[in-house]
């Protein structure tokens, strides 16, 4: 028996060192982690246990026979994180630079079908130089088993991808079926053809960074959710994004020990200007709303005219979803509402109310936007809401102008909740385009045009640059001040808590996409 426990030991060192101690000292000067000492980083102390660490490729062209490695290329199992099951995969750079085998594969596909079943969420920390090469199609097939698993968990267990190193051809499309994708600055770059193919096909030079590195896709093209400067922020990141999470779609994502006092927060007061076009940073409107020090932006750097993330309020998670003044004076545009749409969509799935904090002065005009589907992608933000059956309250804290209204979570689109504050504006359009429009023959035949023109917008403002009209009507709930508005959203999502909506049977909605 000793000798037999012995060669286990051996074989279980061995599994330690991946591709062996020259290449993890590679990996060090890359000045990333390797693949077990991101996993231990991500899990709670001692929690790992791994599932398939002996096995090997079945590949026995190319010599590949004499090439084996213990895990080929990816170390999977389950832990936990902040106490709660989890399962992770971490593709391992020093075994054939983390490529993707039929094995490798197979490893991947048993955790996610286990999470999937068992109803946990899974996290993939990427670092692979893509399929593996000496095994063609194989390899091939073992992506599309990963896709189509990524597609069945979607909207029942969170799904989170780290990029780490390289993600290139084919092999982003797993990410970007996830839920969040984040990114190490420097070390990761996603494309789908990278810079020599390109090189090739368009005579463009670009270096992997400026094609699709970290800055690239947090704020150009959005593909990833989050940046970090290095691995163990990445790590740290996940680990706070699951905090806010549900296990399942089965379940509500856990709430924090929180004790009510009074909740009245008057730095409120104070945020927006008297003039209703001097922008305001709708940050310090979040912050004044939730609990201290709990917002968990997403797509910071990405459509900066809306803000979307998650928050605790009461010790409760929510999704906030708030137009943002500073950036194009909080319009709607394409990227903005792919970027709303995809939030509200993913809180809805995972049973995580919505917050919309709405300064919107309407959809912004242009070919650019027309020509690029403002259409179809207004669309989105618009189905998403309307879809949404999670609890939603609204609260206008300006402008709420034309379509945007609707869009931004309006009573009547299925918001449980509106909320103006005393200074809203909720009209189609702003006053002084009214105005030219409605009283152009009373303004063109006036003798000082200007001043008829003056007169006749502050007569609109005075009608509907308020938030009287939709109380009146019952479009809005309350009227409240701003310093109460902690405590009555408190209140509401507490009232909503329980609710219920039932849809007719369909196989799925179309969404515009
Ligand atoms: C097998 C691979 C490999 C691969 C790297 N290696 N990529 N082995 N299959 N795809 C091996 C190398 O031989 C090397 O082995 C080790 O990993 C580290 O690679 P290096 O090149 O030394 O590292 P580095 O200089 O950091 O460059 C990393 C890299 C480069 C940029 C990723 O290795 C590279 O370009 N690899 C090929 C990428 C690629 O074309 N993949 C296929 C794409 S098609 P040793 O023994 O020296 O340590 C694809 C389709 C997916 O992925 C479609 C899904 C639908």
């Amino acid at each position: 028996m000793d000798s037999k426990i012995k060669t286990l030991n051996e074989k279980l060192e061995q599994t330690k060192l991946g591709g062996g101690q020259a290449r993890i000292d590679k990996q060090h000067q890359k000045k990333k982690l390797t693949a077990r000492e991101r996993v231990t980083y991500l899990l709670d102390e001692g929690s790992f246990e791994e599932i398939g660490a002996l096995v090997t490729h079945r590949t026995k062209d190319f010599g590949m026979e004499n090439q084996k490695f213990y895990g080929d290329g990816v170390v999977t199992g389950y832990g936990t994180v902040n106490g709660k099951l989890i399962y992770v995969f971490a593709q391992d750079f020093t075994v054939f630079g983390g490529s993707l085998s039929e094995t490798h594969a197979e490893k991947i596909c048993k955790i996610m079908d286990m999470a999937l079943n068992v109803g946990a969420p899974i996290v993939g920390l990427n670092d692979s130089g893509g399929a593996r090469i000496q095994e063609g199609v194989r390899s091939l097939g073992g992506y599309a088993d990963i896709f189509y698993r990524n597609v069945q968990s979607s909207g029942v267990i969170p799904q989170i991808s780290a990029i780490m190193g390289p993600c290139a051809g084919g092999a982003v499309y797993s990410p970007a079926m996830t839920d969040f994708t984040l990114m190490v600055q420097d070390t990761s770059y996603m494309f789908v053809t990278g810079p020599n193919v390109v090189k090739t096909v368009t005579n463009e030079e670009i270096t992997s960074e400026e094609l699709g590195g970290a800055s690239v896709h947090s704020s150009k093209s959005g593909v990833a959710h989050k940046t970090a400067t290095n691995d163990v922020e990445c790590l740290e990141d996940i680990k706070q994004l699951l905090k806010y999470l549900p296990q399942s779609n089965k379940d509500k994502p856990a709430s924090l020990d929180y004790e009510l006092s009074d909740e009245i927060r008057e730095t409120l007061s104070d945020i927006v200007p008297e003039s209703s076009n001097k922008p305001y940073d709708m940050h310090q409107v979040i912050e004044g709303i939730i609990d201290e020090n709990s917002f968990y932006e997403i797509h910071k750097d990405y459509a900066e005219n809306i803000i979307v993330g998650f928050a605790h309020l009461g010790g409760k998670p929510i999704g906030i979803v708030a137009n943002q003044p500073m950036f194009l004076a909080g319009v709607l545009d394409v990227d903005s509402s792919r970027k709303g749409a995809r939030f509200v969509r993913f809180c809805d799935a995972f049973n995580i109310p919505l917050l919309v904090l709405e300064d919107v002065p309407g959809f912004l005009p242009g070919t650019d936007q027309e020509w690029n589907a403002i259409i179809t992608n207004g669309a989105k933000l618009l189905y998403a809401f309307s879809e949404a059956t999670v609890p939603r309250v609204t609260v206008i804290t300006r402008k709420a102008y034309g379509g945007a209204y609707d869009v931004m979570n309006s009573k009547h689109i299925g918001a449980d909740m509106n909320f103006a504050w005393p200074n809203a504006e909720i009209a189609v359009m702003g006053a002084k385009g009214a105005a030219e429009i409605i009283f152009k023959r009373e303004i063109s035949n006036a003798e000082d045009k200007e001043a008829k023109w003056k007169e006749k917008e502050a007569e609109y403002a005075q009608l509907f640059a308020n938030p009287y009209s939709a109380a009146e009507r019952g479009f809005i709930d309350e009227v409240i001040l701003p310093k109460n508005t902690r405590r009555k959203l408190i209140k509401a999502f507490s009232m909503l808590e329980n609710k219920e909506v039932i849809r007719p049977h369909r196989k799925h909605g179309n969404i515009p996409l």
